[in-house]
Parts: C-alpha cells; sequence; structure tokens
C-alpha cells in the first residue's frame, strides 16, 4: 500500500531492528522479575506489542486495555476514556504499559494515576514512538523506540479515523494530499 499522500518514516527493517533491541533491553532489566505483565493499549499498539514480545526472552503475562482520547480528526479531544479495562489483577505485580506513541502525554499521565490506585509493584512505559515536543502533561517514557517531531504518523498499528493501521512502516500522513 503506497500512496502520494503517505512520506516513509521508517521501514519495516528499521522497526523490525529496533524492537529487537528494546527487547533485549526489557529483558535483561527485567531478568530477576517475578510477575511481570505487559498492558497493550488497545487499539494502537497491538502490532507493536505482538513483534515486542516476542524479543523478550522470560516468561510474561499480557493484558489489554482500551484507550480512547482521539476522535476522528489528527487533534487530541482531550478527553481520555477506558473503553475496555485489564481482564485480572495488578496488584503487587511489575506492569510495563506498551504504547504505540505518546505525544501529549494525557493518556499516560491518566493511565499511570489510575493504575496507581490498583497497588502494582513497579509501571513503567515502553513506546515505539515519542513526540517529546507535543507534551503538554509530563509523563516519563521509559523505554522509548524512535524520537519523533511533532508529525502524524500512521502504519504499523497507527491509524486516521481508523485506517492505515495495517501499513507494514512507519508513514507520515500527509492531510492536505488526501483529497
Ligand atoms: P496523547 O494522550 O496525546 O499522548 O496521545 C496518545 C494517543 O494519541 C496515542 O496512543 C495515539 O493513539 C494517538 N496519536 C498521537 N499522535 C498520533 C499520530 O501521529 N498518529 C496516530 N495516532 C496518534
Ligand atoms: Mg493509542
Amino acid at each position: 500500500m503506497k500512496a502520494n499522500n503517505i512520506e516513509t518514516l521508517y521501514t519495516k527493517e528499521q522497526i523490525e531492528s529496533r524492537i529487537k533491541e528494546l527487547g533485549q533491553q526489557i529483558s535483561e532489566d527485567y531478568k530477576d522479575c517475578e510477575d511481570l505483565v505487559l498492558v497493550g493499549i488497545l487499539k494502537g499498539s497491538f502490532v507493536f506489542f505482538a513483534d515486542l514480545i516476542r524479543h523478550i526472552d522470560k516468561n510474561i503475562s499480557c493484558e489489554f486495555m482500551g484507550i480512547s482520547s482521539y476522535g476522528s480528526d489528527t487533534k487530541s479531544s482531550g478527553i481520555v476514556q477506558i473503553t475496555s479495562d485489564l481482564t485480572s489483577s495488578i496488584k503487587g505485580k511489575d506492569v510495563l504499559i506498551v504504547e504505540d506513541i505518546v505525544d501529549s502525554g494525557l493518556s499516560m499521565d491518566y493511565l499511570r494515576k489510575n493504575f496507581a490506585t490498583r497497588e502494582p509493584n513497579s509501571v513503567k512505559i515502553c513506546s515505539l514512538l515519542n513526540k517529546q515536543e507535543n507534551r503538554t502533561s509530563q509523563v516519563d517514557v521509559d523505554y522509548i523506540g524512535f524520537e519523533i517531531p511533532d508529525l502524524f504518523v500512521i502504519g504499523y498499528g497507527l491509524d486516521v479515523a481508523g485506517l492505515y493501521r495495517n501499513l507494514p512502516y512507519i508513514g507520515i500522513y500527509n492531510q492536505d494530499e488526501d483529497r
């Protein structure tokens, strides 16, 4: 799938090799941890999540949480909503949140606060992409695949109005040329 309104930012190969490194680092950092739960944030992180867990060399459990902060536009609505919750308790567990992209930081700030009330042993965040310059809520991202400027990107799980999640690469979406 190629279109003139999409410019490749990271190829399939670049993504693959960076995820391998992230997986190795996570395996090393959590090597003594007994109860590691990876929480994939739906929908955007499902592709990244599936690739990342296959590079983690230890026993983990997988959970998912649905969060929505965008409408059908490319700007955040500013309202975070839980659309589906975890299916088991994270009390006493080490939690690694797996996100597609941290932009304003609103979603991760909300989730960190929400998770804190559930008494986990630890909570860290792993995001494939980080748009630091757009931050309005202070959030530290512990593992970052790629730092990107303030561009709207799609593919590899990321969407615009629900589309393009199935692109095997990450592309810059140019709204003006999509008419
Ligand atoms: P935040 O709450 O502003 O940090 O937004 C995080 C969420 O907004 C991400 O999980 C994405 O779902 C969405 N988002 C932010 N930037 C982009 C982008 O460039 N492309 C697609 N989705 C994005
Ligand atoms: Mg998301």
